[in-house]
């Protein structure tokens, strides 16, 4: 499944009521976007992929408030609605209708077939229009390019340890998979002060990277690697996982480094036709908790001046994230150093 990659013109519409119309600055490579380029994730098509980025408002639809033309503002992915069951039980992230947006066709090819925006925003065009509630003000202070991380890896990930897993200082924790989304939750740990940080991918080139981000130890992935995270504390196991790859044998591994009462935090998006095994006996024995998180459990309104505020700061930073600067064109390129596990976070610059 999935469809082939092709650079294209398409016809936007003017921005209807409550839409708005934003000039991309940046946007970047998501391993998401491949998942749905190769049909891991299924995606309606043709599909404008994308859904991490930043740019300029240029116009605004019939009652739109939250922003004006020139702003300088970030795409949210996964708008809550505000209004249904997991709204307002308070889990915004959850929201029944985040994916609304995608399933509707927001733009045109030239013989006027209608074109689906991938995960809502269709970050990968010089220009997308989105609803109000798709874009988040983006305070003063941060390079706009680079700010398009803060959409889908660094909320994703920072969120992963101060949302979800709610990391506190001096725990320990271990990252599986040291993409964008696995660099982003090193950062955030850094920033919670724990210790000691142990980061495990597959490539051994990423150490430098991993260390560059926070991590104290690395770990060249094999079929021991839980063994090895918990010989690095002293036997116990970390306090926390972070699985930022989205394979079975990762949860597995991630799980297996904990110790007893730990807790594994899946970030990664796996799937269906992976399993994961557990027996009966272990789960009650360690007493750990297996969990996922969705685009960070914030709330990106609220989640983005925060994140802002650690940039300004020099706490987080979003140029390490970034090892390659590209155009639309490198798009392929940037997927195949993806499956080759190379670098982090590719940006694209319009
Ligand atoms: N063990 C450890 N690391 C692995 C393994 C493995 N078995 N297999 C792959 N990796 C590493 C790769 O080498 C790479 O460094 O995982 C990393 C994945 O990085 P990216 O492909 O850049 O993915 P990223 O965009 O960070 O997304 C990670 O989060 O949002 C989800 O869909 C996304 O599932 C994906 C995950
Ligand atoms: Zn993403």
């Amino acid at each position: 499944m999935g469809a082939a990659l092709e650079l294209t013109e398409i016809t936007l519409p003017d921005p209807g009521p409550g839409q708005v119309r934003v000039k991309l600055a940046a946007a970047g490579v998501c391993h998401s976007d491949l998942s749905l380029a190769t049909g891991v994730l299924r995606a309606a098509t043709p599909v404008v992929l994308g859904h991490e980025g930043a740019g300029t408002v240029v116009a605004v639809g019939e009652g739109v408030s939250k922003v004006a033309v020139g702003d300088p503002v970030v795409l949210n992915w996964a708008p809550a609605c505000g209004h249904c069951h997991l709204c307002e039980l308070g889990e915004p992230w959850l929201c029944e209708n985040s994916y609304a947006a995608s399933v509707e066709t927001y733009a045109a090819l030239a013989d006027g077939t209608g074109v689906y925006p991938g995960l809502g925003v269709a970050a990968f065009a010089a220009e997308t229009v989105v609803s109000e509630s798709a874009v988040i003000p983006l305070p003063q202070g941060v390079p706009l390019d680079a700010a398009a991380l803060l959409g889908c890896a660094v909320l994703t990930g920072y969120g992963a340890v101060h949302n979800a897993a709610r990391v506190r200082e001096g725990e320990s924790a271990v990252v599986f998979g040291l993409g964008g989304v696995g660099l982003a939750v090193l950062q955030g740990l850094r920033i919670a002060g724990a210790g000691p940080i142990v980061a495990v991918d597959v490539t051994p080139e990423k150490e430098e990277l991993a260390r560059r981000h926070g991590a104290t130890e690395f770990v060249v992935a094999d079929d021991q690697t839980a063994k090895t995270v918990r010989k690095l504390t002293g036997g116990h196991g970390t306090d926390h996982a972070f699985e930022c790859v989205g394979r079975s044998t990762t949860i597995r591994a991630a799980w297996n480094s904990t110790r007893r009462g730990g807790r594994t935090t899946v970030v990664g998006i796996g799937s269906k036709d992976d399993q994961v095994a557990f027996n009966a006996l272990e789960i009650f024995h360690f007493a750990r908790t297996l969990t996922a998180c969705v685009y960070g459990d914030g709330v990106p309104d609220r989640d983005v001046p925060l994140l802002a505020e650690h940039v300004r700061a020099g706490r987080l930073d979003l140029d390490a994230l970034i090892t390659d600067r590209i155009t639309l064109d490198d798009i392929p390129a940037a997927f195949d150093r993806m499956r080759e596990g190379k670098g982090g976070r590719s940006l694209i610059v319009f």
